[in-house]
């Protein structure tokens, strides 16, 4: 196998994207898992990293700075993670981590609104193939109402319970979300943006194990 020569490294199959493979060494997650915040939320920011002496910093540009790291007049940081605990719409904007060597994690598009409806999305790579689901929530109705939701301003379904599953995603249903729920109003707009199977790749190197060195790892392009 691949690995004979390299002892010290635990070998795995794990299927990633291509773009994972080689530009994100790390992964800018957020919690609760959503693109759409309400005025007065928590949120806690984190860069998974496979290398945690690489020093990731966590890194916004919003209409108050550009590239301010978290704890410079925004956010509590904590190790590898930043929690906001009350969210304002002057919090939205483009967030990444970053390392000191410049590689730079997926950039995630947060917005914070005033207003009482937003759509909530998963912040995952969205590849063809897979079942995406939208959630349209109010702020004040914890049951979910009847939402319509748009696709790139033109309205492409009704849903009774406010949760709309897109089957079997492809390049099509990129686009700009938004939804609306009769008598409280319009959401934000977010993009989804879905990731092609075409450059599939396999990588054979856990990205858990620690002592996996990125010469080591193999990558194949599968087309
Ligand atoms: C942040 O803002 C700077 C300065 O305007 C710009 O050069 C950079 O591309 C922006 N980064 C992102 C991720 O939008
Ligand atoms: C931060 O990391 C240090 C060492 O890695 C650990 O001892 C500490 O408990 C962590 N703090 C929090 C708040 O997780
Ligand atoms: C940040 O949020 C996480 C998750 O809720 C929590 O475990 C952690 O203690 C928080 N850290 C700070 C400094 O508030
Ligand atoms: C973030 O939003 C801006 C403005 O809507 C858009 O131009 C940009 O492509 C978005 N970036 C990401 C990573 O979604």
């Amino acid at each position: 196998m691949f690995a004979s020569n390299q002892p010290e490294c635990h070998f795995s199959l794990v299927l990633i994207s291509l773009l994972s493979c080689t530009t994100n060494q790390a992964r800018l997650t957020v919690s609760p898992s959503s693109f759409q915040f309400f005025e007065g939320d928590f949120v806690s920011l984190s860069c998974e990293e496979d290398d945690s002496s690489a020093g990731w910093t966590l890194r916004r540009n919003t209409s108050k700075g550009q590239r301010t790291q978290c704890g410079d007049g925004w956010g509590t940081p904590t190790n590898s993670s930043c929690n906001i605990s009350v969210m304002a719409p002057h919090d939205s904007g483009v967030y990444w981590c970053e390392s000191r060597e410049g590689p730079i994690s997926n950039m995630v598009n947060l917005t914070v609104t005033g207003g009482s409806v937003i759509l909530q999305s998963p912040v995952l790579p969205v590849m063809e193939g897979d079942d995406v689901t939208l959630l349209c929530k109010t702020k004040t109705t914890p049951s979910n109402l009847p939402a319509a939701f748009y696709k790139d301003g033109s309205l492409i379904r009704k849903q009774p319970t406010g949760h709309m599953t897109i089957q079997h995603v492809s390049r099509s249903d990129e686009g700009l979300y938004k939804c609306d729920i009769s008598g409280h109003g319009e959401s934000p707009s977010s993009w989804i943006t879905v990731t092609g199977d075409t450059l599939t790749c396999l990588c054979f190197c856990s990205f858990q194990h620690s002592q996996c060195d990125d010469n080591l790892m193999t990558v194949f392009a599968l087309f």
